[in-house]
């Protein structure tokens, strides 16, 4: 090809058309080839030059370079263009808000720390075998009192006292001893049974006391049944309950449905059992219990010569508020999701 600057005219208007017209990055990439590369045409006509008559050489050497920088300056830009309609197509579709703030997220919920107190005791007590034995809330006085060694009249009434029915001598049961008469008089030993459920006592309302509350009864009826079954027991619970490092203080005390009769307490976990202000002298008392009294085993038809028990009965409130450090009891009956959703 013989080169003069018409000639360069010629490419640089082809050149420039190409450029604008290019719809894509491909496009322009073979362009830059097509025009700048080794084989490209531009290349072509500076290696031309050479063959130019001297006085036309340097005019259209000047020319050539000028166009070759002005090529390149217009497939960059070109390339600048093509990415900015390219986000700004991307704006309407493929992008992400990063300032969208997202509704507030629909809570889910959980169970009540009584029932998750409740389903970790049925949990341990089921590890040593016990099964769950149910009885009816409204009760009568054989079962709540009588068969209980708590004849009428009996000074321990007193501690019990009850929500009577109008009709039919009935009342809503005051513990959930009861069930164990019930069970025994359905069943005969090997006896392992936990009652949980609702109890009902006339009195007033405070930080410590419920009208209503709930109780975790425990029942084990079998041959050559100890007292130190009994402890053995209360501390597996305990530590499974509490923690390992927890320690349990056995001591006297009186039921007229066991004998003998003791008060268990778990070492406090706040002060380690040197005493504060959640603990009575580094002790918090979990439940009661005891032997099984021979004549309870003969009301609910089973041999005390043979068999031999021990009992016990938890407050379920008591037990979640000394797990998850709940200082009112009136806080786990108000429904109050400030308060349970902490749990
Ligand atoms: N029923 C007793 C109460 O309500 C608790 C209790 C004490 C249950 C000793 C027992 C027991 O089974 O052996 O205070």
């Amino acid at each position: 090809m013989s080169v003069n600057v018409g000639n360069l005219d010629a490419i640089a208007v082809d050149a420039r058309q190409r450029i604008s017209a290019a719809a894509d990055e491909a496009t322009l990439n073979q362009l830059r080839i097509d025009l700048l590369g080794k084989k490209g045409v531009l290349t072509g006509a500076l290696r031309g030059l050479g063959s130019l008559p001297a006085d036309q050489r340097s005019a259209a050497g000047a020319r050539a370079n000028a166009l070759k920088t002005e090529i390149d300056q217009r497939l960059n830009a070109r390339r600048q263009e093509l990415e900015q309609n390219r986000l700004q197509g991307l704006a309407d579709s493929e992008w992400v808000d990063v300032t969208f703030i997202p509704e507030a997220a629909v809570s889910r919920g959980h169970l009540h720390p009584l029932t998750q107190a409740l389903t970790e005791i049925t949990a341990i007590f089921s590890r040593l075998g016990y099964e769950v034995a149910l009885g009816p809330e409204v009760e009568d006085d054989y079962h709540n009192f009588q068969a209980l060694n708590i004849p009428e009249g009996h000074p321990a009434r007193d501690e019990w006292d009850s929500f009577y029915l109008a009709q039919g001598g009935w009342l809503l049961r005051t513990h959930t001893s009861p069930v164990q008469i019930r069970f025994m008089e359905a069943h005969q030993p090997p006896i392992r049974i936990i009652a949980p459920g609702p109890v009902y006592r006339h009195e007033a309302t405070d930080a410590g006391h419920e009208s209503q509350f709930h109780q975790v009864e425990g029942l084990l009826v079998e041959e050559d049944i100890r007292m130190s079954d009994l402890v053995g027991t209360i501390e597996y619970f305990s530590r499974s309950m509490f923690g390992a490092e927890r320690r349990i203080r056995i001591s006297g005390d009186h039921f007229p449905f066991t004998e003998p009769s003791i008060g268990a307490a778990v070492s406090c976990g706040i002060c380690q059992g040197t005493g504060c202000g959640s603990c009575k002298g580094g002790w918090l008392e979990i439940m009661g219990a005891g032997m099984v009294h021979p004549q309870v085993l003969r009301n609910g038809r089973i041999d005390p010569e043979r068999y031999s028990g021990f009992a016990f009965g938890m407050g379920l409130d008591r037990i979640a508020m000394l797990k998850y450090n709940i200082a009112d009891i009136r806080r786990l009956r108000e429904s109050d999701v400030r308060f349970l959703r902490q749990f």
